[in-house]
C-alpha cells in the first residue's frame, strides 16, 4: 500500500450551539488515512461519525481543526471548489439507496459519469459495464430499481460511486438497512473495489461483523477517538 496520505484531519473539532450553551460533537479528533485504504469508522449512535464524515467531505466546517485532502487545504477552497472537488474526486454511498427510479442500473451509473463530467462514448460504456460487473451485476443491467433487491441496489450504488474514478469515496450506513449477509456481501464490495482501483474508502457503521473487512479502523466514542 503506498504512503501517500488522502484525508487528514488534525484536531477537528464541532461544536453545535443548544440551548444554554454548546454541544462538542466532535472533540480534537486527528485521523490520517492513506491513498487506496479501505478505512472503517465505528462508534456508537451519536459518538459523531456523520458529523466526522460531513467535514471530511468538505460538506462542513470543523469549529477547530483543519482538514486536508490529497495535501489540499479545505479552508482555503471556496464553496465552488469545494462543490467541484465531491464532483469529481469524490463518491457518496448513503443508508437509503437513492437510485433514479425511471432508470435503469446501467442508466443510474452512466447519468452519475456524465455529473461527473465524463463524456459518454464506447469507453464510457464500457467503464460503466466494468463497474456492474465488479460489483456483481453484470446479469442486472438493464433492471430497473423496482426490480432489484435492496442488496442489489446498493451495489448499482456503489459502482455509481466508483465510475468516474474518484479518489475517496464516503459511504456513511452503506450496509444499515440490509440484513447481514447482504452487508457482508457490499462491505466486501467496497473492500475489493477500492484495493483493485487504488480509492480510498471511508465506510461508517456500528456492525462489529463488518470490522474484519477494513485495513483499518478508527473508533470513536462522544466525539473523541478512542482507537
Ligand atoms: N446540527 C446539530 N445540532 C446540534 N447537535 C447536533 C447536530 N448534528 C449532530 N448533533 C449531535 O452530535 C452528536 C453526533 O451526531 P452524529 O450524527 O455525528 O452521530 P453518528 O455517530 O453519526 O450517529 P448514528 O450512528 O446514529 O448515525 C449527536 O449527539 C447529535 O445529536
Ligand atoms: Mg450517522
Amino acid at each position: 500500500m503506498s504512503e501517500k496520505i488522502m484525508i487528514n484531519g488534525e484536531g477537528i473539532t464541532r461544536s453545535f450551539p443548544v440551548p444554554g450553551g454548546e454541544f462538542q460533537a466532535l472533540k480534537g479528533i486527528n485521523l490520517k488515512i492513506g491513498e487506496g485504504v479501505f478505512a472503517i469508522l465505528k462508534g456508537r449512535s451519536g459518538s459523531g461519525k456523520t458529523t466526522l464524515m460531513n467535514i471530511l467531505s468538505t460538506l462542513d466546517d470543523p469549529t477547530e481543526g483543519e482538514v486536508y485532502l490529497d495535501d489540499e487545504r479545505v479552508r482555503d477552497l471556496s464553496q465552488r471548489a469545494r462543490e467541484n472537488l465531491r464532483r469529481r474526486k469524490m463518491g457518496f454511498v448513503f443508508q437509503s439507496v437513492s437510485l433514479i427510479p425511471s432508470l435503469n442500473a446501467y442508466q443510474n451509473v452512466e447519468f452519475a459519469l456524465r455529473m461527473a463530467g465524463g463524456r459518454i462514448n464506447k469507453q464510457s460504456a464500457y467503464r460503466v459495464e466494468e463497474c456492474l460487473k465488479k460489483v456483481g451485476l453484470g446479469n442486472r443491467m438493464t433492471h430497473m430499481p423496482s426490480e432489484m433487491s435492496g442488496g442489489e441496489q446498493q451495489r448499482v450504488a456503489i459502482a455509481r460511486a466508483f465510475v468516474h474514478r474518484p479518489s475517496i469515496i464516503f459511504a456513511d450506513e452503506p450496509t444499515a438497512e440490509l440484513d447481514s449477509a447482504m452487508a457482508a456481501r457490499v462491505t466486501e464490495t467496497f473492500k475489493r473495489m477500492s484495493r483493485e482501483e487504488n480509492i480510498t474508502v471511508l465506510m461508517t457503521t456500528h456492525d462489529v461483523g463488518l470490522m474484519g473487512a477494513a485495513d483499518e479502523i478508527i473508533e470513536l466514542e462522544s466525539g473523541e477517538r478512542i482507537s
